[in-house]
């Protein structure tokens, strides 16, 4: 099926978020949507979903207007999306969740619905070797897992027009290459597909068309054949650095000490085990792995939303393993967590007061009891600058924004305070690729200010271009703590399980 969308306008109060975009998409094409964050293209995608009425303009299939009147109507017409941000319902299992917005059924075929979406989602996960289990609640589930529900949900209704609003962010390196071959099959069966990403690599890999927005405006296509330094500058308009400068780092003082630390799960698992590691003031320690082999407990274990059933963590002198988190955060810790809209914003609060969420009680924010409103309006201000957040205002919700502004707030708030120690998990998770050229020049300054620095990355590029040590995790151990220039295959051998001795 064909798909035209015909100068759409969405306007959200006076800010246009879509000023008249003109975008065709072919069948059998893939057709890659590029654009810097808050750009406009998850509203777009949105607009064409049923989600948002357009104020103006109009979306054509195959010739002939369509008009929905919401997301159901969407479906029916032969579209499926998979969303930026998950349209899961939490409580529910997997199959229920893929079974949701299919037509009405009662009573016995309701079973048997229950039943087909099982075997669905069964089918779906094995072709993609997801690893997904039909009756799993979704809010047990981790993101990178959602995602993998989202996509087999969007792909369970052999939709004619399939609509991708960064499939890949938490995905594993191994599960972007089967959806990206599933990408192709499916264009190749003659699916119309549009692909959010800010991974340049996986344009070059499939996209057949190229259409750049900036600022709600189209502003220029390009051929896949292009570079990823063409692609970037189109995104953004301006060259961007596709490495990361920095010097040698001066490794300090031990900041922080972990000693054989543990983690068991409620089910009795052991997530992290006997763990030890220092590091230094003025260095960046990354931690790679694929996901899913204890990088984030050992994160959430350090801050102490996990609890540790052995060993201890040392910050500056004193041990952070049996304090309250609060209390390890006022004492130097900066955290950015791996999933932003779970534990790093306040969807409702505003922009303003997620920039203080741990501070709102703490001098120059507070006199006392007393709120000090002007000098945390001038604070956001100065962050969103600085940031780059794209916002109308500093008091608009955090759920307004686009996912890679809600990223910012994140990076905001936790790199503008006086840090001895930042954990970042997937720091650049989503953003655009001028700010991930941002975000590096203040992780490598946070460092050369004399802080100590974990970033915990499932991106090689990520680690290779920020680590001045790197410690690859696997099945809850560190398998080997490792130079900055060693060679990825050796990286990928350890990641894989192999100790140090036996990878090099
Ligand atoms: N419900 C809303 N209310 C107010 N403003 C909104 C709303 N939804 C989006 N916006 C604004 O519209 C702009 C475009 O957002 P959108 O989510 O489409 O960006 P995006 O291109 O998908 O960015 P990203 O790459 O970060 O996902 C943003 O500046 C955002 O703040
Ligand atoms: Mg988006």
């Amino acid at each position: 099926m064909k798909l035209e969308l015909k100068g759409i306008t969405k306007r959200f109060g006076t800010f246009t978020a879509n000023d008249s975009i003109d975008l065709v998409v072919e069948p059998g094409k893939v057709h890659a949507l590029l654009g810097e964050n808050g750009a406009g293209k998850s509203t777009l995608m949105n607009v064409l979903f049923g989600l948002y009425v357009a104020d103006e303009g109009e979306v054509l299939l195959d010739g002939k207007p369509a008009d929905f009147d919401g997301p159901g109507d969407a479906m029916a017409a032969g579209i499926g999306m998979v969303h930026q941000h998950f349209m899961l319902v939490p409580p529910f299992t997997v199959a229920e969740n893929v079974m949701l917005g299919h037509e009405q059924v009662k009573g016995a075929a309701k079973l048997l619905d229950l039943e087909a979406a099982r075997a669905k989602v069964k089918e779906i996960s094995d072709r993609f070797k997801f690893d997904v289990d039909p009756d799993a609640v979704i809010e047990d589930l981790p993101v990178g897992a959602q995602q993998r529900v989202e996509i087999i949900k969007a792909l369970s209704r052999d939709a004619k027009i399939l609509i991708l609003d960064e499939p890949t962010a938490v995905l594993t390196p191994q599960e972007t290459d089967e959806l990206l071959s599933i990408v192709k099959d499916l264009r190749d069966a003659g699916t119309a597909v549009v692909l959010i990403t800010h991974k340049l690599r996986e344009v070059q890999a499939v996209a057949d068309t190229i259409t750049v927005i900036r600022r709600g405006k189209v502003v220029g296509t390009a051929e896949p054949t292009a570079s990823q330094a063409e692609l970037a500058s189109l995104m953004v308009g301006r060259d961007v650095s596709m490495t990361v400068d920095k010097d040698e780092a001066k490794p300090g003082k031990v900041m922080l000490t972990v000693d054989d630390l543990s983690v068991v799960d409620e089910e009795g698992i052991a997530r992290l085990k006997h763990v030890s590691f220092n590091v230094r003031a003025g260095e960046i320690l990354a931690i790679a792995g694929v996901q899913g082999n204890g990088q984030t407990e050992l994160a959430e274990a350090l801050l102490g939303v996990v609890p540790t059933t052995a060993g201890t963590a040392m910050l500056d002198g004193e041990i952070i393993t049996d304090k309250p988190i609060k209390d390890v955060l006022h004492s130097g810790m900066g955290f950015v967590p791996e999933d932003r809209t779970e534990d790093g914003l306040v969807a409702s609060f505003t922009i303003a007061n997620n920039l203080i969420l741990d501070l709102h009680d703490k001098a120059p924010y507070a006199k006392g009891m007393a709120l000090q409103p002007k000098v945390i309006a001038e604070e956001a201000e100065k962050h969103v600058e600085q940031f780059d957040v794209r916002t109308t205002s500093i008091e608009a919700t955090a759920s307004s924004l686009s996912g890679g502004n809600q990223q910012k707030v994140v990076l905001a708030r936790e790199l503008s305070r006086p840090l001895k120690l930042l954990i970042a998990s997937q720091p650049t998770r989503g953003l655009d690729v001028g700010s991930i050229e941002f975000v590096h020049k203040r992780i490598i300054a946070e460092r050369d200010g004399g802080a100590a620095v974990i970033i915990v990355s499932s991106e090689l590029d990520e680690v290779l271009a920020l680590a001045d040590r790197i410690a690859v995790m696997y099945h809850g151990e560190i398998v080997g703590i490792v130079p900055p220039d060693t060679d990825r295959d050796t990286l990928g051998l350890m990641m894989a399980g192999a100790h140090e001795e036996e990878a090099a």
